[in-house]
């Protein structure tokens, strides 16, 4: 049975969420700058996509570039940005043909305006598809997001249309930067690294984990696959107990 069989059409996570790792490193092992490692990524974003429009998933986010990446080298910044632009653009022909709609989260006005100005565009013009809905993190992080909604809760008790309480997680969610979408209920890292890096930290509260040895420009749809499997195979008990999941004997 190929791994895509083995995969519980009825069991599938409807959100996925992936820290793209190792693309210095795939590059380096190869005598070649981090750069040539970011563009041999986007085969890995592009296959990892198809297979998740295919699969039917509802969402798929994509750690693209943190808040702590504007830190790295001009040159590789500079490279990454001319990248995202031409992915965005080569790749929205792409994001049609599969009923894909693009989303972004993170600090986007930060970003260079050719990148806001295309991303923006790309959002737009895939705004009426129904199927996948594929987003991505652009200087993002899950300190940022969270401190800026605990400044917009501040602001609106200050102007007194808010009371602190009535501040529950519902409402410090609907002040997140992923309002209306569903948390991830798996969450992949690449390059063998064991960190979360900043990502989505309330929102994988009750995430499973899985990490793969892969670099990320080897990433493939059999890598998302195997994932998959195993979040498949796995007991979410959310605090409960295992029998209280299996509705088994609540009192045991
Ligand atoms: C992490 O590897 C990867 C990134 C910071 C960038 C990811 C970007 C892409 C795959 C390019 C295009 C993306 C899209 C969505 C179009 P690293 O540089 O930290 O690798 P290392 O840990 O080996 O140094």
């Amino acid at each position: 049975m190929s791994l895509k069989q083995q995969i519980n059409p009825d069991k599938l996570p409807q959100h996925i969420a992936i820290i793209m790792d190792g693309n210095g490193r795939w590059a380096q092992k190869r005598g070649n700058n981090r750069v040539f490692g970011h563009q041999n990524g986007v085969a890995a974003v592009r296959d990892t996509v198809e297979a998740a429009a295919e699969l039917g998933l509802g969402y798929l986010t994509l750690y693209a570039f943190s808040t702590e990446n504007w830190m790295r080298p001009r040159t590789e910044i500079d490279a990454l940005m001319s990248l995202l632009v031409s992915t965005i653009n080569k790749e929205t022909k792409t994001l049609q043909d599969n009923n894909i709609r693009l989303s972004a989260i993170g600090d986007i006005n930060s970003l260079p305006k050719s990148v806001g100005k295309y991303l923006k565009k790309a959002i737009m013009d895939t705004k009426a598809n129904t199927g996948l809905v594929l987003i991505l993190a652009l200087s993002y992080s899950s300190r940022w997001e969270i401190t800026n909604a605990v400044k917009q809760i501040a602001e609106r008790i200050e102007k007194g249309e808010l009371k602190a309480e009535n501040i529950d997680s519902n409402l410090f969610e609907s002040f997140l930067n992923t309002a209306g979408i569903p948390e991830p209920e798996l969450l992949i890292r690449t390059s063998g690294e064991y960190r979360i890096s900043n990502f989505l930290l309330w929102q994988i509260a009750y995430s499973e984990l899985y990490f793969s040895d892969t670099l990320w420009p080897d990433f493939r749809r059999e890598h998302l696959y195997e994932a998959i499997i195993s979040f498949q195979n796995r007991e979410r008990r959310f605090g409960k107990t295992s029998s209280q999941i299996k509705n088994v004997n609540v009192n045991s």
